[in-house]
Parts: C-alpha cells; structure tokens; sequence
C-alpha cells in the first residue's frame, strides 16, 4: 500500500530557494516514488509560488489561523505535488522568504512559520478534503512546530519525522509570543517548546518528532557536542535512539554534466578534455585572463559557517601561488566587500559577482578545476556533491557531509587512485593555504588530476541509499506501536 507523508518545509526547489534545503526538499519526492511513498510538499504561498501554482483546488478555509485568514489550496508547480499555504498577509510581500527587501528579517516570522507549522498539523489531523497524510516530515525550525502542534493537538497524532539540515538556525523567539500559538499551558516546558525561557521552534520539534534524522552521518555525531550542538547538544543526546544520519543525495538529472543546458558544453567523464570550453566561459563571465594554474571557484553564501572570512584572508596568497578564483556569493556585508576588493586588487586573476544566479553555477561547476569549501561546520553540503559529479575537484574542511563523501587525496589515496579531492583539518589561514598548495601541486600533475576528476565522477550521490533508508525509516515509524516519548 503506498505510503501518504506531508513533507513541510519553507523552501523547494525550482519554486523557492536560498539554500541546499530547497534542493533536498524539490529531490525528496522524486527520491521516494521508487520505494512506493508519495511525498505532497505543503509550502508557504510566497508570490512566486502563487505564480507558479496554475490549477488549484480549495482543500480548507482558515477564518482564524492564528488570527490570520488562510487557505490551503491543493496543486502542482515546478514538477512538484503541493499544499500551498495562501496567507497573503503573511506572505504576499517582496523581498525573501525569511527577510525583507534590505535583507532583515520579518519581524513576523514566529507567526509566519507558526501557522506553517499549525497547517501541517492540521492536514496530519485531516484538515484538507481528499489529503490524509499517514505521516508528516518537517524540515528545520520553520517548519518543527508542526510536530509540536501534533504532539499537543486533540485527535491521535500520526508519526512525525524532523530532519535537521543546519542546527545553527533555532527559530528563538521570546515567551511573549507563547500565549499567541494557541497551545495548552503545559506546552510551555522543557518537556515542550520552551528552551532557556523563550520559544525554540527547533527545539520544540526535536523534542516532539518521533524521528530526527540529519543530513550526515558524521553531522548526526558532531552535533552532541557542544561545538556542533549550539546549545541543543543535551536534547540531541537524550535523544539519540531517535538520531539517524541520512546523507543528503543530489538529482542526477538535473546535475548531469552530459545534458547541462547551462554548459557551453557537455561532456562526460570520457570527454574531460570538452570542459575547456566551460573554463573560458567561466574566465569570460569573470573577466580573467587564462593562466596555467588551476582555476578555483566558489559558490557559497558569504557567511563564517562556510568559512569565508578565512578565504578573504587569503585571496592574495592564492594568487601569488599560482592560482585564479571566481567566485559567486552573497551574504554578510563585510565579506561581500572583502571579495570585491580582492577582485580589484586582482584584475584578470580575481573575479566577484555578488548575487544568487542559478544557471552560473552550473557553468561553473562545468568549467572550474577545483571548488573551495572551507567551511567551520557543514550538516552535509551539496556544492562538494555537485562539483564531484561534474570534475570540478572539492578542496574543503573535514567535517559534516563535506568529511563523509571526499576522499582526501593523501600518498595512499592517489596512488591507489582512490582521492577524490583535498581535506584539511582546522579552519585557520594555514590549514587552508596548505589544501590550496597541494590542491596546485597535484595539478601540476595531469595524470593524477584527472584520476581525481574521474574518481569524482564515478562515485554515486544520487538519491538511490539515502532515498531507501528515508523510506524504511516511515515504514518502522508506521508499524510503531502508538509513539512514546523519550
Ligand atoms: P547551504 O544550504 O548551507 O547554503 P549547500 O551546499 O547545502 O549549503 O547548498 C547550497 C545550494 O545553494 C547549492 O545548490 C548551491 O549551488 C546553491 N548556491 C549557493 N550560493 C549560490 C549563489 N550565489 N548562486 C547560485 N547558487 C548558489
Ligand atoms: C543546510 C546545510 C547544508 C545542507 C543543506 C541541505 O543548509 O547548511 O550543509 O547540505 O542544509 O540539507
């Protein structure tokens, strides 16, 4: 019998997206059709969702969701099967889906991702005519209060699962707006959503879901520690036997090397030699003149999780060895303004765009030698994914997801035709100029470069394992006896 589950998120890919969330959000259901799961993804009805969404159906009407009116309309967009949340005074406004046109955040955003999370529950509940979820996955801390909304509602709670993508983000928000949720006065404990006397959004989801997956297996060890954990590490622990790490997978058909039409070309791992032509589209987007160096990328929100500032530090060093960096990105100020300095300290060898831009990214993966991750914590990364399915080489810290899926090329690695890319421990200017320097020594190299290129290309991220243990993980939940906290 197919398995129905609601997967909650505030961002899906092709239709919303500021991160890796909305890809693995956009792959899930794709992801799980093979193993008999039907996956609906209910989303919040941002303007470009509500654009996109041609025929819809009315599945409930809100006069009062959490004082706001609301409709939850049943339909498809961007390949996708969704409930959109329309709640236009919530959600028809420019800007992004957590902040306004200058880049600060709503200050509404508890009841905006509350009445996500209330909406989720509800459908679980029945709610929404012809749509009864046996299960419902929440993803991050806008979407966690659904579990919580479960956990605390009227009627038998079905199964709730609460992926963690990045625990660093724990939707706080103080106790003044605990009266506003509509939820019993027992809710507000420890046992709850209260967390250091506010309300943790994440936090109220882990302690209510009934499983916590993460998108890596050595993310799911890091963060019951305090370093990784940000101050939930104690619940994550107590609650290890609900823990599971399932790497994040990529789509393989919409990152495919050999179909790309954002490519100047395609080419497989056959035609390595084709990638040129994506290199002098890169060196022509970024105005750089070509070198014999390796010519390193980025694509990465600017921010210190992904270790950004250390790069800045080093951009000159990089070019005095030999290197060429293009980089796209957004995010914290100073970085911007520290990259556009770099690329007018070093003209033709040094270029920036700041900005979000889809297709670039794909041209770069397409054309770039290597892509620099240096990141202080990583839950799994996808860009490392990306760039080992198109023979762009990952140079990136040990940790998280970027740890589990590159294999460093150290002595052994290379002679054994094993490496797939360049680990180094620690985030300091060293560690990473160290990466970079052998990252440079190897390309000197043809040979061993493209041996890493097409051990890269031959490794399998697809969806196939992660999509299977997703699907096992729903099965165990529904055979269950009634769920029991812990
Ligand atoms: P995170 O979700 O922490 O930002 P991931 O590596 O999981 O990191 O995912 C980032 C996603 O966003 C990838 O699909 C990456 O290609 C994309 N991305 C990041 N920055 C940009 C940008 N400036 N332009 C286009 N795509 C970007
Ligand atoms: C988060 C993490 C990133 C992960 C992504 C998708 O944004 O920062 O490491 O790949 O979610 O799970």
């Amino acid at each position: 019998m197919t398995t129905r589950v609601l997967s909650v998120a505030s961002e899906a890919y092709p239709l919303v997206k500021t991160g890796g969330l909305a890809d693995v959000v956009g792959a899930l259901p794709a992801a799980l059709a093979p193993h008999d799961v039907k996956l609906t993804t209910l989303i919040p009805g941002y303007p470009a969702v509500m654009a996109a969404l041609d025929e819809s159906r009315v599945l409930h009407r809100y006069k009062d969701l959490l004082g706001v009116e609301a409709r939850l309309l049943g339909g498809v967009a961007g390949g996708l099967e969704l409930v959109v949340l329309d709640a236009p005074t919530l959600f028809t406004r420019d800007g992004g889906p957590y902040a306004d046109p200058d880049g600060e955040d709503w200050l509404d955003n508890w009841l905006r991702f509350a009445a996500l999370g209330r909406a989720a529950a509800d459908i679980a509940q029945g709610a929404a005519t012809d749509l009864h979820p046996d299960l419902l996955h929440a993803h991050d801390w806008q979407a966690a209060m659904a579990a919580a909304y479960l956990r605390f509602g009227k009627a038998t709670a079905s199964p709730s699962v609460m992926t963690i993508h990045n625990i660093a983000f724990p939707g706080y928000f103080p106790a003044e707006i605990f009266p506003l949720l509509d939820l019993p006065p027992e809710a507000f404990t420890i046992e709850g959503v209260e967390y250091f006397g506010g309300v943790g959004f994440l936090k109220a989801g882990l302690r209510a879901a009934d499983a916590i997956p993460t998108v890596s297996p050595t993310y799911a060890e890091q963060i019951r520690e305090p370093e990784f954990g940000m101050g939930l590490e104690g619940l994550i622990t107590a609650r290890r036997d609900r823990l599971h790490g399932i790497l994040n997978g990529i789509d393989t058909v919409i990152w495919n090397p050999a179909s790309d039409k954002n490519l100047a070309t395609t080419y497989d791992a056959a035609t390595l030699r084709m990638r040129g032509y994506n290199k002098r589209a890169v060196e022509k987007v970024f105005s750089l003149t070509e070198g014999d160096g390796p010519l390193f990328c980025v694509i990465s929100r600017l921010t210190a999780q992904k270790g950004m500032d250390i790069l800045a530090g080093l951009v000159d060093a990089l070019v005095a060895m030999g290197g060429r960096l293009a980089l796209l990105g957004s995010g914290d100020a100073e970085l911007e303004v520290a990259f556009r300095a770099a690329a007018v300290r070093h003209p033709g060898q040094v270029g920036v765009r700041i900005g979000y831009d889809e297709a670039l990214s794909h041209l770069m993966q397409g054309g770039a030698d290597a892509i620099v991750i240096p990141s202080r914590f990583e839950p799994c990364g996808l860009t490392q994914l990306y760039g080992l399915r198109y023979g762009c080489v990952p140079v990136a810290a040990r940790t998280g997801g970027l740890a589990d899926t590159i294999v460093d090329a150290n002595e052994a690695a290379l002679a054994g035709r094993a490496a797939t890319g360049f680990l180094f421990d620690g985030v300091t200017a060293d560690d990473l100029t160290g990466a970079l320097r052998r990252a440079i020594t190897v390309f000197g190299h043809r040979e061993a470069w493209r041996s890493l290129q097409k051990q890269g290309m031959k490794a399998d991220f697809s969806w196939r394992r992660s999509g299977q243990r997703y699907a096992e993980l729903y099965q165990r939940l529904l055979k269950a006896p009634a769920s029991v906290q812990s």
